[in-house]
């Protein structure tokens, strides 16, 4: 049944995707940011979308995830909310507005669900953020954790390379999983992480998990639009399956209009009034 006829749109539930990991179906989720790529990946039928906070990547040229504001993200989410019918929408508390503070982390989640309508947030990291955790969920507001590579720790880590590798980071990256699971999380993003090991963490929890260089066996995946979409040429992981060549056939196109335009080819006369 098309996810297009207005009558048959059935909004993506935590319940929906809960059931979805129960019956092994996959689930697919992508980032978006923009009211118009938001309208085309909801209609392609994706069940979550990511307001991430690589939005400081890939909308506003920053080299991390870390300048982006409260305000910033709204803005985004906003913009993400107005376009959507079916998608499960998750907004990324940003850097700054969550960590250590279990009351501004409560606010932050407020300010997010109030002021731009989505359905849940997102937030990076384990024990040491959990009583923010409990707090956001206290007030009603679904959950996602992240754990693995956390771009907002960037400058902890000092690489953007494979985390948990080593016994000690794995087996506080499990038990920070069941620290989730057990506050109410209602899903966790696992990135760049061993497959074994996201694995092992996906038979271990029962809310779904969702990968990121992650491996195959875990209970969906997620990957940064812009770069599935081949916009943003120069970020290659192996992690990352490209989609489409978007800066080529954007680059062709922009090209060709300009030369249409100085051949005074555009605008011709049914091009005009
Ligand atoms: O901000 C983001 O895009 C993310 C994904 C990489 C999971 O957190």
């Amino acid at each position: 049944m098309s996810v297009h006829s207005s009558a048959s749109i059935k909004r993506i539930t935590t319940h929906i995707l809960q059931e979805m990991k129960q019956r092994g179906e996959k689930i697919s989720m992508l980032t978006a940011y923009d009211y118009s790529m938001a309208k085309i990946v909801d209609s392609a039928g994706i069940d979550i979308i990511l307001v991430g906070d690589s939005a400081s990547n890939v909308m506003a040229g920053h080299e991390t995830t870390l300048p982006i504001t409260l305000d910033q993200m709204i803005y985004h989410a906003s913009s993400v909310v107005r376009a959507v019918k079916r998608s499960f929408i998750v907004v990324d508390i940003p850097f700054g507005s969550y960590q250590g503070n279990s009351s501004e982390a409560l606010r932050s989640a407020i300010r997010i669900m109030k002021e731009s309508g989505a359905h849940a947030v997102k937030v990076e990291g384990g024990a040491e953020i959990k009583e923010s955790v409990v707090r956001i969920l206290s007030a009603g507001v679904p959950v996602m954790g992240h754990l693995g590579l956390t771009p907002q720790s960037i400058y902890k880590f000092g690489t953007y390379t494979v985390r948990a590798k080593e016994d000690a980071e794995a087996a506080k990256l499990l038990e920070d999983a069941k620290i989730l699971e057990e506050c109410g999380c209602f899903a966790i993003v696992l990135e760049k992480i061993p497959a074994a090991l996201a694995k092992k963490v996906a038979e271990t929890v029962s809310i779904p998990v969702i990968g990121i260089g992650a491996g195959g066996d875990v209970d969906g995946q997620v990957l940064v639009m812009h770069d599935m979409l081949g916009i943003t040429q120069e970020f290659k992981p192996r992690f990352l399956r490209q989609y489409a060549d978007l800066q080529q056939v954007m680059t062709d196109a922009f090209k060709n209009y300009i030369q249409d335009v100085k051949s005074q080819d555009f605008p011709n006369e049914s091009e005009s009034y």
